[in-house]
């Protein structure tokens, strides 16, 4: 790629600084365009996405869009796709991508890649569906029936989110659980209601070096000859998922249990290899499959879509704008399927750790924002109780909301159920942008009884600013298939920002001096 101007010299950034300090028209202005309602929408991969309530028009959108193409945004994907080194700090190409792209008969990854992905893909598979069938036996030659995922991070919140998510799909003979933390309280809420003969450890760690991960497993070893597991017998109990076999099977893993990844999937992507091993016990390697289907599906409508119709792209230019543009600190996220309970940590990992940096790729300082902020949680919830400051708070806060149009739950009022939470959602969206005048509000309190004198003290503490921007994305139901596409629609926009921020996204430096520290502490002075 040719050497550019730094980002926030370039025409098209002062353009787009210049056009967020210019009169912009309000939200309110901007929905009275009935034209917006049919514009402002885009279809990929069963994803509908509606952002005719970001605050922007077309001015916006096209200097936006050139600030895409002056980046040479498109080139710096095409480097991801084909195996270009683009985690230069590690050395390492980035290819979660070529994890659910197995089956293409001419990758640009290269056969080779392809080949070992499919060798893990299918190993972890065979496996899933034994322990599935009951036929991985403990060391009383019981079959196993409870599976605990160690790890943490990206070897733990991917696999978690999903399997909460879709664990119907599959409707699980074995129950999967999670922990991640280290504190013994965790483990012990956990073990207590299992039995050593009939419970196996997935220990989870790229790395295989992480501390917390460690202390746990060799707590769980300890359960489990407490539990009367013979030394010789363990190996049942215990499978590694991990880019560095060796290490693991020092410590007495059996190969036959040691799944392996590679050092060119981030932790935070890798729920596609190995580390989706839980999951694929908890929902099966069918559904599994599908998800990685649905972001197969995704991978290609960002190599092929206009720039205009480009999902992940439009999700990151908007982005950019409420960061960059209006100056918004932090990136709201609230999905209302309650089946999406861990969407928003998840989301967290991949976008903060990945361009929550200050540095630009040649090693200066970056003169711009970076990542906001990820925050939030199911949107129900959130309603009573943070939304209070993303109305009439002084932040400006920017929300995604995530809703479905099918409801399949088989509860007899389950239409019912699902009226409400669309409602919600829809008013929610309407009033973060249309807010209320003091106007309009004394008006209505009038109405409702109130005295010229009441109306007027309270109308200023019951209206809304309004004006706060928000995308909505509509999934027809959450389905392996569509949670895939949803996930790999944020891993491609946090790729976009980065590319147009001149950033690293897929290193994590700032995560070891802690490391490093608490290790120098343990060592006896
Ligand atoms: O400390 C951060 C981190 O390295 C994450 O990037 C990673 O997902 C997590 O720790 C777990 O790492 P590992 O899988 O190597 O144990």
């Amino acid at each position: 790629m040719t050497t550019q101007t730094p980002v926030h010299l370039s025409p098209a950034w002062q353009a787009l600084q210049q056009m967020a300090q210019a009169h912009l028209p309000t939200l309110r202005e901007l929905l009275a365009d009935t034209s917006r309602s049919t514009s402002l929408h885009v279809n990929a991969c069963g994803i509908h996405m509606d952002y005719t309530h970001q605050r922007v028009n077309e001015q916006v959108l096209n200097a936006l869009q050139a600030l895409a193409k002056e980046r040479q945004v498109e080139l710096q994907l095409h480097a991801m796709f084909h195996a270009q080194t683009i985690n230069s700090t590690e050395q390492r190409s980035v290819l979660h991508v070529a994890l659910r792209g197995s089956e293409l008969s001419n990758p640009p990854w290269g056969q080779a890649v392809s080949l070992q992905v499919k060798t893990q893909l299918d190993k972890v598979c065979d496996f899933a569906e034994k322990m599935r069938a009951g036929t991985c036996l403990g060391f009383s030659n019981l079959a196993i029936t409870d599976v605990v995922n160690i790890g943490i991070g990206g070897s733990d919140l991917g696999p978690r989110m999903a399997t909460q998510a879709l664990r119907t799909a599959g409707q699980s003979p074995v129950g999967v659980h999670f922990v991640s933390n280290v504190d013994a309280w965790s483990l012990q809420q956990t073990l207590q209601d299992l039995n050593p003969a009939t419970s196996a450890f997935v220990v989870q760690s790229k790395t295989f070096t992480t501390q917390e991960t460690l202390t746990l497993a060799a707590s769980a070893k300890r359960w489990l000859t407490d539990g009367g597991c013979p030394n010789d017998l363990l190996a049942r109990h215990l499978m590694a998922v991990t880019a560095k076999a060796p290490l693991a099977l020092a410590q007495g893993f059996d190969a036959a249990h040691v799944f392996e990844l590679w050092d060119w999937v981030g932790g935070r992507y890798s729920i596609w290899s190995a580390i989706g091993l839980p999951l694929v016990i908890a929902i099966g390697a069918k559904a599994f499959k599908e998800m990685l289907q649905g972001a197969a599906d995704m991978d290609a409508h960002v190599q092929s879509a206009a720039p205009t119709n480009n999902m992940p792209l439009l999700m990151a230019l908007l982005g950019i704008w409420n960061r960059n543009g209006l100056g918004a600190e932090s990136l709201h996220i609230a999905p209302y399927p309650s089946c999406l309970g861990m969407l928003v940590p998840y989301l967290q990992q991949m976008d903060m750790e990945s361009n929550g940096k200050s540095t630009y790729k040649d090693g200066s300082a970056v003169k711009l924002e970076t990542s906001p902020v990820v925050w939030g949680g199911l949107g129900i919830d959130g309603q009573h109780a943070y939304f209070q400051m993303i109305h009439q708070g002084t932040h400006l806060v920017p929300t995604d909301f995530i809703g479905v149009t099918t409801e399949t739950t088989p509860l007899p009022l389950a239409a019912e159920h699902h009226r409400v939470v669309i409602l919600n959602m829809q008013a929610q969206a309407q009033a973060l942008a249309l807010g209320r005048t003091e106007q309009e509000t004394e008006v209505l309190l009038l109405e409702q009884g109130l005295s010229p004198q009441e109306a007027k003290q309270l109308a200023p503490h019951r209206s809304y600013a309004g004006n706060k921007p928000s995308t909505t994305l509509w999934l027809e139901a959450i389905t392996p298939r569509s949670l895939g596409a949803l996930m790999a629609l944020y891993e491609h926009k946090v790729f976009y920002q980065a590319a147009i921020w001149d950033i690293h996204a897929y290193d994590q430096w700032g995560v070891e001096l802690g490391k490093t520290l608490a290790k120098q502490m343990e060592k006896p002075a």
